[in-house]
């Protein structure tokens, strides 16, 4: 049986070298395609030469952990590289294996994102229970891995799970064949070295089978929009939903999807992922800052820019390591932003040095809040403006304040659909309790479009709330309009400021018990979006009090109820 080089699968990307002449008459899509097709082609041959005349790859386990589908959509691209390898690679969610199962595999690549603050992904915490148990069971040195960690280094908790995986697999026995990588948020590049180095070590190379010849480029299957390649799309509205006074600015807006075709289609759930550019104030105090004017000419990966358009894309707030490497700032203070070191000074610092250490601008994600069904064409978000002090100045989010001040109807944005795996509303009639205060009332209002274009009879409950009713009620008049036609079954409103005490969702689950626990027994999928750091917390405990309260339990059997919620998919949360 022939061997391929590790690289066998992308051959064109290597050094992007082309098998046609160079005056060949195409332009460069054609030439990447015929390219593409010619790689194909001449890799049948080359298995057939071989005497490889079967298909059979050998196996090969890829789990994923994910909770916004990036470390998914890895997997199904290390699936298709895989088989130009010699393995017949099947995908999976951490949670759909045990331990016991993992014993018997021998080749097992892992992606796993980090979510929340430090958590693992809703797909993924089984496992990572399971694994981290200090009575878990023994795995074979047969059982051969490697960990790609998917993460954000704005984040304490830096690729915390994938690190856990990575050390945990090893004391247990496995044999880890290459080290982990740990991706930040630009992961391509980590990814694409991984992927080709573990392919390459002799665990995987001695045993790969026949490999296969990889899919022509373009390949038809694929989107044409995606993350990095995004739609440009036309803004139609924005407006404010919040009222006036001090608070929380939320805006409303609507962008046209026209154009884009079905890569931009969409469902309640799912989110819009965009990309910002910063405020042109902000990079004329940054340069200020630095000492420079924005008119030196700065070296990217895409080509030779000037300074001043080269800051709309690159992250102004973020100290990583390489912000820390290449300005020669070691002991840069963990809590400080770039402006920060700017304004003390940095010693040799060039416009090249600069940009060196900027981490490129990130797009960001918004939950969806319109239904398809109820608006065709269009795609509506519901954005609050991030504002904050930080020493002793305002600062302010970059997309958010994008979102809000900087666009108008007219104005183009960079989007891609993310499609939610977990957040769908129900596709049957149950009813449904939805908890989400703040801008955590996105997609309810998707789901609540839709359910009413559908004309769906299950129950709808909405627990929402905020500060105060008078400037904070999002989206008031449909929501009311949804309780006069019986849409809506019945809203659970929870004021923090109104009234005496302080009100939240979680306070009016508790107040609701006994109506709640009758809807769960009824049948009901309970769903939660919005805040992170403290609400989804907050609730989930209410969710435990109420449940071994009114159900009479005690709170083993309380969790085991919630545990059967979250299996059979009536549990679920999209929180950030
Ligand atoms: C699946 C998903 C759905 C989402 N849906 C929505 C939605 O529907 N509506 C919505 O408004 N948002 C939503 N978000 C959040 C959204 O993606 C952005 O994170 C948010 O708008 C802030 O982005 P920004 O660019 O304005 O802020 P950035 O420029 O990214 O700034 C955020 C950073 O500022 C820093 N920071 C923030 N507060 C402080 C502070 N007090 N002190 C010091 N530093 C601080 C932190 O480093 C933080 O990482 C969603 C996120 C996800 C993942
Ligand atoms: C709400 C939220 C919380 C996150 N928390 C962390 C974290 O604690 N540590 C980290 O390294 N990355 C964190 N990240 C970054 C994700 O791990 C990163 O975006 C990853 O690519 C997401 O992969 P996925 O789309 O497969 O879920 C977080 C992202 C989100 C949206």
């Amino acid at each position: 049986m022939k061997m391929f080089p590790p690289s066998f699968g992308s051959a064109l990307s290597v050094a992007g070298e082309s098998r046609l002449p160079v005056d060949a008459p195409f332009d460069k899509t054609q030439r990447l395609f015929v390219d593409g097709l010619l790689a194909g082609l001449s890799a049948i041959v080359e298995a057939q030469e071989a005497g490889d005349t079967g298909t059979t790859g050998s196996a090969l386990r890829v789990l994923f952990g994910s909770q916004t589908g990036t470390a998914e959509a890895l997997s199904k691209n290390l699936r298709k590289f895989a088989a130009t390898q010699g393995f017949d690679a099947t995908i999976s969610d951490l949670d759909a294996v045990t331990l016991v199962e993992l014993a018997e595999v021998e080749h097992l690549l892992i992606i796993v994102a980090t979510t929340g603050e430090g958590e693992p992904c809703d797909n993924a915490k089984r496992f990572h229970t399971a694994l981290m148990n200090s009575d878990a069971q023994q795995l074979p040195p047969t059982l051969q891995f490697s960990v790609c960690g998917l993460g954000d280094l704005s984040y304490p908790a830096f690729n915390k799970i994938a690190k856990e995986v990575d050390v945990r697999l090893h004391e247990l026995g496995a044999t880890r064949i290459r080290d982990a990588v740990f991706c930040d948020t630009a992961y391509e590049d980590d990814f694409a070295v991984w992927k080709e180095d573990v392919f390459a070590t002799p665990a995987f190379a001695n045993a790969a089978g026949t490999p296969r010849a990889p899919e022509p480029f373009p390949d038809t299957a694929e989107p044409v929009f995606t993350k990095q390649r995004p739609f440009t799309a036309t803004v139609l509205d924005v407006r404010r939903l919040s009222g006036q006074g001090p608070g929380k600015v939320v805006n409303h807006v609507e962008i046209a999807l026209a154009g884009g075709g079905p890569d931009l289609d969409y469902r309640a759930g799912d989110a819009l992922g965009l990309w910002p550019v910063n405020d042109p104030a902000e990079i004329s105090a940054f340069l200020a800052a630095a000492g420079f004017t924005g008119a030196e000419s700065v070296s990217l990966k895409s080509g030779p820019a000037r300074l001043r358009s080269a800051l709309l894309r690159f992250d102004l707030t973020l100290v990583t390591p390489a912000t820390r490497k290449a300005w020669a700032v070691p002991d840069a203070p963990a809590d400080g932003q770039v402006i920060d070191l700017l304004r003390h000074g940095v010693p040799g610092l060039t416009p090249q040095v600069l940009i060196d250490g900027l981490r490129p601008l990130q797009s960001r994600l918004y939950s969806i809040s319109s239904s398809p069904e109820a608006h065709p064409g269009e795609v509506h978000l519901t954005v609050g403006e991030l504002r904050y002090d930080l020493h002793g100045t305002e600062r302010k989010g970059c997309a958010s304040t994008f979102l809000g001040g900087r666009i108008a109807p007219g104005s183009t944005v960079g989007v891609f659909v993310q499609q939610a795996s977990h957040f769908h509303p129900p596709e049957d009639d149950r009813p449904l309790i939805m908890i989400g205060p703040g801008t955590g009332i996105a997609p309810f209002r998707a789901f609540l479009e839709e359910r009413e274009a559908r004309n769906a009879t299950g129950e709808n409950w909405l627990f929402f709330g905020d500060r105060t009713e008078a400037r904070d009620y999002l989206y008031r008049d449909q929501i009311e309009g949804w309780r006069a036609t019986g849409l809506l079954a019945r809203t659970s409103l929870a004021w923090s400021r109104d009234g005496q005490d302080k009100v939240y969702v979680q306070d009016m689950i508790r107040r609701d018990a006994s109506e709640v626990f009758a809807w769960l027994e009824r049948g009901a999928a309970i769903y939660i979006c919005g805040d992170a750091a403290r609400m989804a917390a907050d609730v989930d405990r209410a969710l435990h009090h109420i449940i071994a309260d009114a159900g009479q339990m005690d709170a083993r059997s309380a969790a085991a109820y919630v545990e059967r919620l979250v299996h059979d998919h009536r549990y679920r949360r999209d929180v950030y």
